[in-house]
């Protein structure tokens, strides 16, 4: 399974990725780490030939830079797209031309808190769960079909950060085990629902994993 990973940031997740294909865990090649941010750590965790970056803003709109980065993701030939810490919302385009093979984590119980600032939303709402999600992308933000979720709870000390860091202890193992499905050629998308073995899911797998 070729993967092309997209990502903005640190790129723990990525890192996540890269040590299941190492240890064996997850049958895979990463081809191309793909960002909008040229100094994004995300980067550094691949060799330099698989690194594509540009700065979003030196392109006239949204359109252009989408253009481009779908044509340098097309090139490394992906079985599937991962966008994993990805911030930058992805333009139509971008989505139609890999529709049903673009996967997004996402730091919530879909479709509780889309966009930004989730742990903070959560604790805001005074929610007793919170978690992450992964689903497939399509244009409208994070509303794709959820494939999988993994809770948390919320602690009554816990603050966004703590919060977060919690979440991202569960994001690891949720997108490998997810991962591990497609490869397996059990994940699929179909008029805007997630198949799971050949049977559309109604309801999101919930996927337990233990936190510190
Ligand atoms: C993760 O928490 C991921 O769920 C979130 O950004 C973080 C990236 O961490 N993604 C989003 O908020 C997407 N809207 P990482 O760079 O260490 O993988």
């Amino acid at each position: 399974m070729r993967l092309a990973v997209l990502a903005s940031g640190r790129g723990s997740n990525l890192q996540a990725i890269l040590d299941a294909i190492a240890t064996g865990a997850l049958e895979a090649r990463v081809v191309g780490v793909f960002s909008d941010k040229p100094t994004a750590p995300a980067l550094q965790r691949v060799p330099e030939p698989l690194r594509w970056s540009r700065k979003a803003k030196d392109y006239a709109d949204r359109g252009a830079f989408g253009t481009e980065l779908a044509d340098a993701v097309a090139a490394s030939q992906p079985d599937w797209v991962v966008c994993a810490g990805y911030m930058r919302i992805l333009g139509d385009a971008f989505v139609q031309r890999f529709r049903g093979r673009i996967l997004n984590i996402h730091p919530s119980l879909l479709p509780k808190y889309r966009g930004l600032h989730t742990h903070a939303r959560a604790l805001a709402a005074s929610d007793a769960e919170h978690g992450a999600s992964v689903h497939f992308v399509i244009p409208e933000l994070d509303a794709g079909a959820v494939i999988a979720y993994a809770p948390v709870p919320v602690l009554t000390d816990d603050t966004a950060e703590s919060l977060a860091a919690r979440v991202l202890q569960v994001e690891h193992p949720l997108l490998l085990a997810v991962l591990q499905m497609t490869a397996a050629g059990r994940i699929d998308e179909q008029s805007g629902r997630a198949i799971v073995d050949g049977q559309p899911l109604f309801t999101p797998l919930r996927l337990e994993f233990a936190t510190t």
